[in-house]
């Protein structure tokens, strides 16, 4: 399986930082955020990562990470011109994985202490259509958040203000090529971006989503009091 690493966006949550830098490239404990979407995939066996990045900083990631290879894995980048959405972003990876080819895709901010392996089996295991990971949390209206029915995903719906369930959808998706037809089927949200959440409300109409969980600690760190967070996670595990 492949691996999509979104790094574009604005960071806008983390100014004044991100005027000067791109969100994942900030400090999380010792190395830069990105380093740890890189080393999950590569701890899971996922070796062939395309890192899609905006046009700010993207010469400091080529510096950094080069081409994968004192990683363990191997890189392919990519530039989003503008910052259109998650959905956006992941569309210019349609060349990337091929056709019927399954592939996980990790959002650049989201750390997370699980291994990735057990999603990637199961994943494997399933015929079609999309898995989310959830992660119960105490205020879910930050995020995507998963109504569920008789244990399954009825609907995702995107920082509701009032959540119909505690499952917070995170940034961890795993798909089958098709989701590139269903992105070129979107239009803009209302706030002008292509979103993930129509993208795998899509998969859950038809039936076709799945869900894991993480047991583990999982942070969004996009804001200045969860970047502080995550340093304090990251300090504490051994990776
Ligand atoms: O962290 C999980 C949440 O991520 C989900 O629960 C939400 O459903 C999902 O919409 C997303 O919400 P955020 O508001 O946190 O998304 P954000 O705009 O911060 O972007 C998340 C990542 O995606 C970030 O690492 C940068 C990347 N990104 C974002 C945009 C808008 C891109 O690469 N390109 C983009 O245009």
């Amino acid at each position: 399986m492949k691996g999509v690493v979104l790094a574009g966006g604005t960071g806008s949550r983390l100014r004044p930082l991100t005027n000067i830098i791109n969100k994942h490239l900030l400090p999380v404990g010792e190395l830069p955020m990105i380093q740890y979407a890189i080393e999950k995939l590569c701890k899971a066996g996922i070796q062939d990562i395309l890192l899609i990045t905006g046009k700010q900083s993207a010469g400091l990631y080529l510096e950094y990470l080069g081409s994968g290879e004192t990683f363990g894995v191997r890189l392919t980048y990519k530039l989003q011109e503008y910052a259109g959405g998650i959905a956006q972003a992941l569309a210019l990876a349609e060349e990337f994985v091929w056709s019927g080819e399954k592939f996980v895709v990790l959002l650049g901010d989201n750390l997370f202490e699980d291994s990735l392996t057990p999603m990637i089996d199961a994943f494997e295991k399933q015929d079609e259509g999309a898995m989310v990971i959830l992660k119960k949390v105490a205020d879910p209206r930050r995020y995507g958040v998963a109504k569920m029915r008789d244990g399954s995903i009825e609907r995702i719906e995107e920082k509701p203000e009032h959540p119909s369930s505690s499952y917070a959808v995170t940034g961890i998706y795993l798909y089958d090529s098709t989701v590139f037809d269903i992105i070129k089927k979107q239009t803009p949200s209302k706030r002008g971006e292509m979103e993930i959440t129509d993208v795998n409300n899509v998969y859950a109409d038809a039936g076709k989503l799945t869900h894991g969980f993480f047991t583990g600690w999982w942070i969004d760190a996009g804001t200045h009091e969860s970047l502080f967070q995550a340093t304090l996670f990251v300090r504490k595990e051994d990776r």
